[in-house]
């Protein structure tokens, strides 16, 4: 990485130190394990279980894979609470380094230093203090923490639908709440940068916290029954909808943060910044592939065992050939976390080309993509369909 920015006419570009790269891709590990974690529970694995729970009795094989894949997310939900934990602490310590000029980041690990950077007083204009907004946000990401982190108790794993409800919101709160300004947005961009920026970071979040609970769940194979295809047909089904939403808002919202701080398509390899953010565009390229391998190869065989009732063919693509995809996806998310730290500073101020302001034209651009996009995700779900729906005889030649 760094001698592929070095390539580039980098002089006004700064290589951010380690512990700085460190944190950054720790604090949104721990984000994706949250928030990823909880929406995806909540919206893909809880339905799904309960669904086949009500198919069957409580300890027959449907209704036991659910019992087996609900312990399974619970362990996985306590362990996002520790991560959580773990790298909000950095994360806060690597915001007292920055904020003392040229403060060593071991010092910025201490307690008083880190009391201290919460207690400071507002700055001129401000309506809260920044510290009081950081310390807001971490007092709900302790929270948030203490609630996933307690699902290893085995009374509480009982609640486990409950705790993974109730730590959802606090898990959004945790970066939500750190964005907010402590001064008015001086106009409608800074608003949007602001939306725009939360936008992205829940839907990547929820994207790669998703695969990689999933991966985390698709390990229990061995320990569920025969017709536990059947179960994880409906949990990749329910999950490539929530992917499909979340691949759209990244896109939309980080087009928005690439026009923010790239000023020309050629900033993308003659800058540093803009090369990073080409490593990870790239890197997003291949996740996209992969989605729509699932979508287009994946999803149509899975349907059409399902129809046929062929268990032993619906078992092996959802709990072996899925899995390995979604293995490749999740090592994938963790290369776009670990490059974006590197996307620091701004391709426009190494450049030296003007700040990005918005006008009438860019906001008409930008509809025209939203709606470009929707439909093709919309035209990307029908054929999936279509594709599931085709006779054998055309299966076979396809
Ligand atoms: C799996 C997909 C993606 C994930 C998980 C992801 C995640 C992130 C995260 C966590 C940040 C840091 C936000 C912050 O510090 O406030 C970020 C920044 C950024 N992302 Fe992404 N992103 C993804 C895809 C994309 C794509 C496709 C683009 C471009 C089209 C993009 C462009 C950017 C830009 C330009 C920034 C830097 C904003 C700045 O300099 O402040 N991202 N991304």
């Amino acid at each position: 990485m760094n001698s592929l920015l070095l390539a580039a006419n980098t002089a006004g570009y700064t290589t951010p130190q380690l512990w700085r790269v460190l944190t950054k891709t720790g604090y949104f590990i721990g984000l994706s394990g949250a928030i990823g974690l909880t929406v995806t529970y909540a919206t893909t694995v809880r339905p799904a279980l309960r669904s086949a729970e009500k198919a069957a009795g409580s300890d027959t094989g449907p209704g036991a894979d659910a019992a087996v894949l609900r312990s399974r997310s619970a362990t996985s939900l306590a362990w996002a609470g520790v991560v959580l934990l773990v790298a909000g602490y950095f994360q806060l310590a690597a915001r007292v380094a920055r904020s003392g000029k040229g403060m060593p980041f071991g010092d910025a690990l201490s307690p008083a230093r880190i009391r201290d950077f919460l207690q400071a007083p507002a700055a001129k204009g401000a309506w809260i203090a920044q510290g009081t907004v950081y310390l807001l946000q971490n007092l709900v990401l302790l929270a948030t923490a203490a609630a996933l982190t307690a699902l290893f108790v085995p009374a509480v794993r009982r609640h486990t639908d409950r705790v993974a409800l109730a730590a959802l919101p606090a898990a959004l709160a945790v970066t939500l709440v750190a964005a907010v300004p402590t001064t008015a947005p001086a106009d409608l961009d800074r608003w949007l940068d602001l939306a725009f920026d939360q936008t992205h970071i829940v839907s990547g979040t929820v994207w790669l916290g998703g695969l990689a609970l999933l991966v985390a769940l698709a390990g229990t194979r061995g320990r569920l029954g025969d017709g536990a295809g059947l179960l994880w047909a409906d949990i990749w089904r329910r999950f490539s909808l929530v992917a499909m939403v979340c691949v759209g808002a990244v896109l939309v919202s980080g087009l928005w943060l690439s026009w923010k701080h790239v000023g020309a398509v050629s900033q993308l390899w003659t800058t540093g910044y803009g090369l990073a953010l080409l490593v990870k565009v790239g890197l997003v390229l291949g996740l996209v592939t992969a989605g729509a391998v699932n979508q287009f190869w994946l999803m149509p065989r899975i349907a059409r065992a399902r129809r046929a009732d062929d268990t032993a063919s619906l078992r092996h693509l959802t709990l072996h050939h899925f899995p390995l995809v979604v293995w490749g996806e999740v090592v994938l998310g963790v290369a776009v976390l670990a490059v974006m730290p590197f996307i620091a500073g701004s391709a426009r101020t190494e450049a030296g080309s003007a700040k990005a302001v918005s006008s009438g034209s860019l906001f008409a651009a930008g509809a025209a993509l939203v709606v470009a996009l929707a439909v093709s995700l919309y035209a990307t779900a029908k054929a999936s369909d279509a594709l599931a729906r085709r006779p054998a005889g055309v299966r076979a030649a396809a």
